[in-house]
């Protein structure tokens, strides 16, 4: 168990502390990381925001209601509570009055005087990313960040809204602090199943020799929801799926994936390995890029016996939108080891199943020695991550059947997380925040990953925005997405893959 005395003291202040996120992910995060001795015993935790409360406790109150809505834990939430609710508190606040910056000065200030220890500072943004460039620029202005190696900002997605607006905001980021301080997130990365696809490549001798196009035949990635867009109209309106899921979570599964084995676990060496492959993402040409992206909008309809509106008609949102809820797409990754191995991907709100899974499908086996009807139901082998809510990775094979006869059937080989560890893994959240209180930048975008992220979908946004769609809305909720996504891969003879639940096999 860590020792949690002896690590270096924290503060970490988040900015928007009266908000969803902080409510919802990273109070619940914060508080495992101390049920399980993660979080430093000399941490301090301020919440800055516009709402009003009467006093620290109220606030309390409020966050531990939070943690017992949405934390894993939620059945013990009483555990450590009285003792890590000590260690927040909150200030009203307006992030644009510089008054806010010398008062944060003070604070660290007084707790470094109080434990003759200065201790490492984290400013989370959790706030509305139009803030950001003006909340950066007092944090620096102010000397907040002046030390690189005890001060850290964290800022969620989106970053920028497209190539040039993330050039500029890395830009002005990079004229004020060094890249070490800078922690850009995307939740995927945090996942256990999505770290576990590098112990799974390069930590077992079965996988890493025929993980190329010798026998991989295609991969597959689905990421799939089954809710609407629900009260966040505004922001999707200026996002759409495309930027919202693709250019970073969907195109991160990808890196993980494509990636070669890296030298070492350097958060550098693991960051440079994964640009190589957005960088090796074939560039689409604008013109082309409707045979390789296909776009939806779902329509009123009933999803799960609730009847639910269309996207035109949600809160927030203009009656003629042209922006997509679906996406599906191929990519290539031009490099010796995937030339001709397409990437489909697809994503969407409001389809049949929340699940997230990749599947890497292999080449057909020769047959040669069975005879016709052995081979029937022959499939080829197919390994599949699921991602969640299950989290499990699953090989089919082919066995023969029992009986008499040489009759072949396609079996599954089931790795599942929940039985192998009892459902004790961290959430996303958790894992990155121990991260930044770490000072671990693996699992965070760089400057130049997400501009290489954003260099990848820029011909599909370029596309769409000149082209209005047509034929919106064109998928019903609790379907697949439209049809057009089931054409893109059809026309390449091959078909979308979707996993029935591990224990209904
Ligand atoms: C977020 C998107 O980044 O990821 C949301 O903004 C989406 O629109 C969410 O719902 C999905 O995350 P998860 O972890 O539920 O797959």
């Amino acid at each position: 168990m860590a020792n949690t005395t002896s690590m270096k003291p924290a503060m970490l202040f988040i900015f928007g502390g009266s908000g969803d996120l902080t409510n919802r992910k990273l109070i619940p995060a914060l508080y495992n990381l101390y049920l399980d001795n993660y979080l430093p015993a000399q941490t301090l935790i301020t919440g800055i925001g516009r709402t009003a409360f009467a006093s620290h406790d109220e606030y309390r109150a409020k966050l531990l209601e939070g943690i017992r809505e949405f934390s894993r834990k939620r059945d013990n939430a009483e555990a450590g509570w009285v003792s890590f609710a000590a260690m927040l508190q909150y200030f009203e606040l307006d992030l644009k009055e510089d008054s806010t910056y010398e008062k944060i000065g003070g604070l660290i200030t007084e707790q470094t005087k109080r434990l003759n220890n200065a201790p490492n500072v984290i400013f989370y943004l959790a706030v509305a990313p139009q803030l950001a460039p003006m909340i950066a620029q007092k944090l620096a202005q102010h000397g907040l960040c002046d030390d690189p190696e005890s001060s850290r900002i964290v800022f969620e997605k989106p970053f920028g809204s497209d190539l040039p607006s993330a050039k500029e905001l890395n830009k002005l980021l990079g004229g004020l602090f060094e890249e070490q301080q800078i922690y850009r997130i995307d939740h995927y990365l945090g996942k256990e199943t999505v770290q576990n696809i590098l112990a799974f490549r390069f930590a077992n001798a079965l996988f890493e020799p025929i993980w190329n196009n010798n026998y991989i035949d295609h991969v597959q990635i689905t990421a799939a929801e089954t809710v609407g867009v629900e009260d966040r109209g505004a922001y999707y309106e200026q996002a759409g799926a495309l930027r919202d899921m693709v250019q970073n979570h969907v195109l991160q599964l990808i890196c993980m994936i494509a990636m070669e084995p890296p030298t070492s676990f350097g958060a550098d060496e693991i960051r440079n390995k994964k640009v190589d492959v957005l960088h090796a993402i074939r560039k689409i040409a604008r013109e082309e890029a409707h045979a390789h992206a296909v776009r939806g909008q779902y329509s009123a309809g009933w999803i799960k016996g609730k009847e639910v509106a269309g996207y035109r008609q949600e809160k927030n949102v203009n009656e003629q939108s042209p922006v997509e809820t679906f996406v599906a797409a191929k990519f290539h990754v031009d490099n010796w080891r995937w030339r001709d191995v397409p990437f489909y991907v697809r994503t969407g709100k409001y389809l049949h199943e929340k699940t997230t899974i990749i599947s890497i499908q292999f080449k057909e086996a020769p047959g040669y020695s069975f005879p016709a009807e052995a081979a029937e139901t022959w499939r080829p082998n197919r390994l599949t991550i699921s991602i969640q809510p299950e989290m499990d990775i699953r090989l089919r094979f082919q066995a023969k059947r029992p009986g008499p006869e040489m009759i072949l059937n396609p079996v599954d080989m089931v790795f599942s997380y929940a039985q192998a560890y009892d459902g004790k893994e961290p959430e996303a959240y958790e894992t990155l925040l121990e991260d930044v209180i770490s000072g671990n930048q693996t699992l965070f975008m760089r400057a130049d990953q997400v501009e290489a992220s954003w260099q990848v979908i820029s011909p599909i946004l370029e596309a769409w925005q000149n082209r209005p769609p047509v034929d919106f809305p064109n998928y019903a909720p609790d379907s697949w997405g439209p049809e057009d996504a089931e054409a893109l891969i059809a026309k390449d003879g091959r078909h979308w893959t979707t996993l029935p639940p591990v224990n209904k096999d």
